[in-house]
């Protein structure tokens, strides 16, 4: 099989080093990639949004799989691009990936099918937003712009003032563009957060490992958010009776609906949860492999990755068995001085091998290229370090050991990934 993945980060990284141990895989092609990415695949240099160069690429190269892995190329309907033309996909088609693309369709679905969330009202006018924040009085309030924001279209507001710049940036500064067109304002809620990413094809569903992001840049949950400073898996917070009142009423209930709705999902459905002390409510949705988590899911993964894929392309995957480890994994994100906001790009990588790994450690790569034969950053979250370790300690310690050997001027990281998820366990 010659398969293409569509992406440039750790978790592009992650997925086609995983794709690597299939024997059905031949070759694997990225679009466009990255540094690191060129050591385990061959890089093609066309963006991940370019519907038509995707399709001229995959049809002139005789692709038979497509791995469609970011939001935008999803919500953008690369994968019905794709399937028009023959080619089979592991991805949501646009209609069903408008369940990350729109919270205002997300949000309108949970209600219809009865599925625990928290209290909302959607807005598309900035007045009656404005007043309605007024009469509730209640704060924090979380105020989430409608579409696609790069992960920063959500701002938990700690008073009046806090929410009127909020929907005053994206109703009126158009901070987000047109995912700004209507708002959520939103019931806020609090409890341990985690991750389930499921295998599905629309009828039968395969949760992965649970995992837990650190979305803030600083330690302590604190600074700007991003895209993900690291993760581990599983998630102490995830405990057995939680996952099967999961499974009854947030994931099927989610396949189901999206089903009845004319929108069966293919694919990755990432359901971000918040154990509240009312149960497990679903904060988003995110049609796709979440990044960082997919870079602990998958080194733990047992089953052969192409064989899943391949099973929700054809809608057989009641047919396969996906196994994980019975070990913990974790992974730290290196990312750029100043990120998540502007830094440089350029700086000199010490201590990866010619392949871009350490000897002993997986390193995904998320922001690097490669020129004559020197790894340098050209991105906001440049790499991880990703560890497996039989407790969650180990696995913790492993991950920052890599640090150690693997570094650049000025790198910034989170030096507590992981002590949230411990405290849990004591
Ligand atoms: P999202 O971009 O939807 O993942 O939201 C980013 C982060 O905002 C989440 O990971 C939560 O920590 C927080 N968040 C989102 N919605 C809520 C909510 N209703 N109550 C409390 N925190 C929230
Ligand atoms: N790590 C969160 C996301 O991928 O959206």
């Amino acid at each position: 099989m010659k398969v293409l993945v569509i992406g440039k980060g750790g978790r592009e990284h992650a997925i086609i080093r995983a794709l690597k141990k299939s024997n059905k895989v031949k070759e694997i092609y990225c679009a466009p990639g990255n540094g690191g990415i060129s050591c385990d695949a061959i890089n093609v240099p066309i963006s991940e949004t370019d519907k038509e160069g995707i399709k001229n690429f995959a049809q002139n190269n005789k692709i038979n799989f497509v791995v469609v892995a970011p939001d935008n190329p999803l919500a953008d309907g690369m994968v019905d691009a794709l399937e028009s033309i023959g080619i089979s996909c592991f991805g949501p088609n646009k209609k069903a990936a408008q369940i990350e693309s729109s919270k205002v369709f997300a949000k309108k679905l949970m209600k219809k099918y009865n599925i625990p969330t928290g209290d909302y009202e959607v807005f598309d006018s900035f007045d009656k937003a404005i007043n309605y924040i007024k009469t509730q009085n209640k704060y924090p309030t979380v105020i989430k712009a409608d579409g696609l924001a790069l992960g920063k279209g959500v701002i938990i507001a700690k008073n009046f003032e806090e929410a009127e710049n909020a929907v005053k940036d994206i109703m009126v500064n158009n901070k987000f563009g047109e995912s700004g067109n209507k708002i959520i304002i939103e019931e806020f809620l609090t409890g341990p957060e985690v991750s389930v990413l499921c295998f599905t094809d629309g009828k039968t569903i395969r949760p992965m490992i649970s995992s837990m992001d650190h979305k803030r840049a600083l330690d302590g949950d604190k600074g700007l958010n991003t895209g993900g400073m690291g993760a581990v898996a599983p998630n102490p917070a995830y405990t057995s009776d939680i996952e099967k009142e999961c499974m009854k009423n947030i994931f099927m209930p989610t396949i189901k609906a999206m089903e009845k709705e004319g929108c069966p999902f293919s694919g990755c459905l990432y359901f971000g949860l918040m154990i509240t002390s009312n149960g497990p409510k679903v904060i988003e949705y995110n049609c796709r492999f979440g990044d960082p988590e997919t870079q602990v899911i998958l080194p733990l993964l047992e089953t052969d990755l192409f064989d899943i894929m391949e099973a929700i392309s054809k809608k057989e995957l009641e047919k396969v068995e996906v196994k994980f480890a019975n070990k913990y994994s974790a992974c730290v994100v290196l990312a750029s001085p100043g990120y998540p906001e502007s830094y440089p790009k350029g700086i000199t990588i010490n201590g990866l091998n010619k392949d871009g790994q350490t000897d002993d450690l997986t390193i995904y790569h998320a922001g690097t290229i490669l020129e004559n034969d020197e790894f340098k950053t050209s991105g906001g979250r440049v790499l991880c370090t990703s560890a497996v370790g039989s407790t969650l300690n180990e696995a913790i310690e492993k991950a920052y050991n890599g640090l150690k050997k693997v570094n650049f001027n000025n790198a910034h990281y989170r030096k507590d990934i992981g002590q949230k998820a411990l405290a849990i366990i004591k």
